[in-house]
């Protein structure tokens, strides 16, 4: 039996993708604020830390997959938490379950990014960089200045939506070398807009509420948890044996349309 370890298993994709496993006949280690085995607020170093031992205590320092679903929206207050969680709570976890993915059978891990990644350029910015030098502080500052200058302070929370998403995905695609010398893949999903209280959070607010509207691809709707689940099942079993350190959008075609020349 496989041993899954999901991050943000209570709500949305997170609860799709446990669902799914758990209909596979894999055992779960679901890690939460809420409703999960495993209590821990990944916002924070302590919280990230206590999710690991509590992973490797109930595990036995061996997991077969690691699924890092736990994130929040562009329209969660302070903005500083967004980047926090998004990218720190989610490259901790990678760095600290490795050792005990590798102890693993077929191991995988898969991180759901988001289609935001790649709406607008990061090349040569300062907050891409302190995010992959591991600078939470840095980045953490970062945040507070945009959502504390008139001009950007409605944007703050995008943009720390939108650079925690390219950072983790970036960060996953560095350890691609590391991590497949180690037989353990890693791959990134990037949804589009998803049914989940996140997005109905965002559509309610009223600084991204029309954006979020408006942001609807070619196929005509949003997609369901249960279609990125399929997905991350798909990435997590023996038909993506040779599927590693790639970025698989699901967005319904919005990539296609947002950049057909580049990929
Ligand atoms: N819904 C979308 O349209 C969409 C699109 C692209 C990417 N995403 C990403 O998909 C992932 C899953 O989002 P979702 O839409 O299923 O949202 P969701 O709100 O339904 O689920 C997210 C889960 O993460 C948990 N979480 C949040 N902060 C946490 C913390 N500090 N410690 C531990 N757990 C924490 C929440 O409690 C929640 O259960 C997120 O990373 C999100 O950014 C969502």
């Amino acid at each position: 039996m496989k041993t899954v370890v999901i991050t943000g298993a209570a709500s949305g994709m997170g609860a799709a993708v446990r669902q799914r496993m758990l209909a596979d006949g894999c055992r779960v280690i679901g890690i939460d604020l809420r409703d999960a085995d495993i209590l821990a607020d990944l916002s924070t170093p302590q919280g990230r830390a206590a999710a690991i031992d509590a992973v490797l205590s109930r595990s036995g320092g061996r997991i077969d997959q690691l699924v890092c679903c736990a994130g929040l929206g562009p329209h969660v207050d302070p903005a500083t938490l967004v980047a926090s969680v998004n990218y720190f709570g989610a490259v901790a976890l990678l760095d600290g379950l490795f050792e005990a993915l590798r102890q693993g059978s077929d191991p995988c891990a898969v991180v759901v990014s988001s289609n935001s990644a790649t709406l607008q350029s990061w090349e040569g910015s300062p907050l891409r960089d302190a995010y992959l030098a591991g600078d939470e502080a840095a980045v953490r500052a970062m945040v507070e200045a945009a959502a504390a200058a008139q001009a950007t302070r409605d944007q703050a929370g995008y943009i720390a939506y939108a650079s925690s998403k390219h950072a983790v995905t970036a960060a996953a695609r560095q350890r691609a070398a590391a991590w497949g010398q180690a037989s353990v893949r890693l791959n990134v999903v990037a949804p589009g807009a998803v049914e989940t209280p996140l997005l109905r959070a965002g559509l309610e607010d009223p600084r991204y509420g029309d954006a979020i509207r408006d942001f609807l691809p070619p196929l005509g709707r949003r997609a369901q948890p249960e279609e990125v689940a399929a997905l991350i099942a798909f990435l997590c079993g023996p038909q993506a044996a040779y599927m590693h350190g790639n970025v698989v959008f699901i967005d319904g075609g919005l990539d296609a349309v947002q950049r057909p020349l580049t990929f």
